[in-house]
């Protein structure tokens, strides 16, 4: 049996892809959509329920983006959120206006009081914060409605008309600032749209299984490994699906962290898989060899990998099908414009045109990051694989300032050793989005024992970002920093100095180069 689904309209907020992680986190499936989907794509989709998103439009300006006509009388649940409430009021034969005196709009955390009785707020308090972000309101409800929530400068925060099972709020359930935002939605899904709770990881592990056996059949199948969590999770899926028909091909750049090489082919070890692992520090340290510009050093390591790649994939012949790690987030239509180049980013998953295959499979492409790591903890990948913060295609290639050799890069492998070993000790894992230390090109004046030295500072980088498009600098403890400090100028040979970066992104980057 098909999975139920909620279908996700988008008009354009900033936290659409944060509904869709909430309602999959109560274990109800959705997707997020464009908003002018046909009503016969609606239709099709079946869904048991839909939601409006927020958006940054007011619903009774001209260009103001509309759902399908018709949706209302499917008879499925609506729940409109910000925008999406207004329009709901709106198309409705409501009244939405701009908010006359600044009073009455809201942005931020808010007191609200509910009434109860509604089916959105069943067994909640009365009264609690929502996170508001509103310049429209709603001067008058639409028939069959009634007011079910309200704060101390907007009467109408709450809509619904429980007969035709029609719910709209003006705050973000979605976002944790709500205190009770997810009870809230887990009230839409299994109290108004009577969901079953049947997207489970484990579940999707055992169709994605048979759907790629049935695909495959007997086919050759090829898989790029990096060693981060999307193409690893890929891989024990593929592992587990095709065992001996799947090879995977591991570069091995030499520019990976301290130990990684081996911990990524142990963890595959267990499957009867071809894994091949090539591994050719000296072919791009070469290719590497004094070269200092950022962006060139990215193209040559991106294009080395491409080479490589080719080779393996011409010993192996022609293959049926190649494996990318898409996901879900990479997925979804963003709308978005043209964005300038800050940095060309070199992905696993952007390969090639070489190797002969039919067609490629991106068994993720449905599933958000925190999604792809249960069902990585599902096939049994050890937690330090599912939980590797993000590390960049061109690895420790863009944490070096300027030239990279060999010395260098050995030298900052112990560093950020230290580092990760570090912030594990002190528990701060959770806490930080990624981490990292950087070899800055600057040498340094410092006293040891009675000597002078003339050697390198390191750069500690440590973020905390829900989208790595913006980021904030960590506050870490003084004392973890100060023993981090302690442990890398003792034991890391040509390091006298270490530096704290405290920039965010913007106007900094997150990588260095
Ligand atoms: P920046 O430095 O642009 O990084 O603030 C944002 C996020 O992207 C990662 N990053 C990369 N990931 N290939 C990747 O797969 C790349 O070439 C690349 N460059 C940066 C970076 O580690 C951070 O998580």
């Amino acid at each position: 049996m098909d999975n139920q689904k909620i279908l996700i309209l988008d008009f354009g907020g900033q936290y659409n892809q944060l509904i869709a992680r909430r309602v999959r986190e109560c274990n109800v499936y959705c997707e997020v959509k464009p908003h002018d989907m046909s009503l016969e794509e609606i239709k099709a989709f079946d869904p048991i329920g839909i939601i409006f998103t927020g958006g940054p439009n007011s619903v009774y300006a001209e260009s103001s983006p509309h759902p399908a006509k018709g949706i209302y009388e499917l008879g499925v649940p609506i729940l409109g959120i910000c925008y999406g409430c207004q329009l709901l009021s709106h198309e409705l034969g409501g009244l939405v206006t701009a908010a006359q005196d600044d009073s009455a709009r809201e942005y931020g955390k808010t007191s609200t009081w509910f009434d109860t009785s509604c089916t959105l707020f069943r067994d909640l308090p009365q009264e609690s914060i929502t996170w508001m972000s509103h310049g429209d309101y709603m001067a008058k409800v639409p028939q069959g409605f009634r007011l079910v929530a309200h704060s101390k400068a907007c009467p109408t925060v709450g809509i619904c008309d429980e007969k035709r099972r029609f719910y709209g709020v003006q705050f973000h359930p979605e976002v944790n600032h709500t205190q009770y935002g997810s009870q809230m939605l887990r009230n839409f899904l299994y109290n108004i749209c009577h969901a079953r709770g049947d997207w489970t990881m484990a579940d999707y592990k055992r169709r994605a299984i048979e759907s790629i056996r049935s695909k495959v059949g007997g086919g050759k199948v090829l898989l790029a490994l990096s060693g981060g969590v999307d193409s690893s999770v890929a891989a024990a899926l593929l592992a587990e699906a095709v065992g001996s028909q799947l090879t995977c091909v591991f570069v091995d750049h030499g520019l990976m962290r301290k130990d990684e090489g081996d911990e990524v082919e142990q963890a595959f070890s267990r499957w009867d898989i071809n894994f091949v692992r090539c591994s050719e520090e000296q072919r791009f340290l070469k290719a590497l060899a004094g070269v200092t510009e950022p962006e060139q050093k990215r193209k040559i390591i991106g294009e080395e990998f491409i080479r490589v790649f080719e080779q393996e994939g011409k010993k192996i012949g022609s293959v049926d099908y190649l494996v990318q790690g898409t996901i879900y987030p990479d997925v979804i239509e963003s709308g978005k414009g043209e964005a300038a180049v800050i940095k060309s980013h070199h992905n696993v998953g952007g390969l090639p045109d070489f190797v002969d295959f039919k067609e490629i499979i991106e068994p993720l492409r449905m599933l958000f990051k925190d999604e792809v790591r249960q069902l990585g903890r599902e096939l049994g990948l050890p937690e330090y694989l599912v939980m590797r913060q993000p590390f960049p295609g061109p690895g420790l290639g863009i944490r070096i300032i300027g030239e990279i050799t060999k010395e260098k890069l050995d030298m900052l492998r112990d560093a950020d050793f230290i580092f990760r070993q570090e912030i594990a000790r002190a528990g701060l894992e959770p806490m930080l989005s990624q981490y990292f230390a950087a070899l800055t090109n600057m040498r340094s004046v410092g006293v040891m024992g009675d000597g002078r030295s003339y050697d390198y500072a390191i750069a500690l980088r440590a973020v905390e970002t829900s989208d790595f498009m913006t980021a904030d600098w960590a506050r870490i403890p003084y004392e973890v920093l100060d023993r981090i400090s302690v442990r890398i100028v003792n034991e890391v040979r040509g390091v006298n100095r270490v530096l704290y970066d405290v920039t965010s992104k913007p106007p900094a980057t997150i990588e260095f180069e």
